[in-house]
């Protein structure tokens, strides 16, 4: 069996998944896929893939489960996810969930851990409301949290910050509904075969991190 941290980060839009899974990346060198990400620049490139899922995204409905799984099985083989991987927003529904370990019994491997992110829904909103993100590099900013030192530009790469498309008010309450029905039951999906470990996102981010890390405890 390979060794490595594989894990999935399982939580609500704006539980602080991808903050974290860009530090987990760095501190256990693994790799980290997102699929929101990977969506974004499809849409963003105007890409087959991006004009098929812009739809879906804008209205906060979940992308097609066959669109999704095969973009994550690809990612998978490459090189930088040998050391281990990160699964930011994937899966979100069973049958996704079913389809990942059929695509890591392929490759020899099964999960070592799935990290449920609690969140209260009213933190969710300030975090969506407040949240800019780098055209450039993709870094996260947090208007009131986490402000750039100028107003709309990257501290990082001086790329420009915008709103993401889908964290309008009416759009997180759709998100916040399809989380409910077609991704939370994938807690007790993973409770069941003991993978389990829930997290208290509520915090600094720093707490969340060493929150995160303690869980992880004796995975690697
Ligand atoms: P995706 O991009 O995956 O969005 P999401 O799951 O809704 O999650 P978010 O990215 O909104 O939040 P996050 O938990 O990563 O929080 P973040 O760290 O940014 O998916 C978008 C869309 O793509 C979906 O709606 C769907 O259409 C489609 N899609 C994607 N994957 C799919 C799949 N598998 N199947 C089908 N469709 C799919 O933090 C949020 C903000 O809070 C930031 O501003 C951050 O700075 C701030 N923050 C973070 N932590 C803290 C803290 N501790 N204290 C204060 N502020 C904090």
């Amino acid at each position: 069996m390979a060794a490595g941290l594989r894990v999935v980060l399982l939580g609500p839009p704006g539980a602080g998944k991808g903050t974290q899974a860009k530090f987990l990346q760095e501190h256990y060198g693994a790799c980290q896929i997102s699929t929101g990400d990977i969506l974004r620049k499809a849409v963003a490139e105007q890409t087959p893939l991006g004009k098929e899922a812009s739809g879906y995204i804008n209205r906060g409905a979940l992308v097609p489960d066959d669109l999704i799984v095969n973009l994550v099985a690809e990612r998978l083989k490459e090189n930088d996810c040998a050391p281990g991987f990160i699964l930011d927003g994937f899966p979100r529904t069973i049958p996704q969930a079913q389809s990942l370990d059929e695509i890591l019994k392929k490759m020899g491997m099964v999960l070592n851990g799935v990290l449920a992110v609690q969140v209260p829904q009213k933190v969710i909103v300030e975090r969506l409301a407040g949240r800019r993100t780098c055209k450039g590099c993709g870094a996260l900013y947090h208007l009131a949290f986490d402000p750039p030192k100028a107003v709309a530009v990257c501290d990082r790469c001086g790329g420009e910050l915008v709103q993401r498309d889908d964290d309008r008010e009416e759009t997180i309450v759709a998100r916040l509904k399809v989380y409910d029905t077609q991704t939370a039951p994938l807690v007790d999906y993973y409770r069941e075969r003991n993978l389990l470990r829930s997290v208290d996102g509520v915090g600094t981010v720093d707490d969340i991190r060493n929150r995160i890390i303690q869980a992880l405890g004796d995975v690697k």
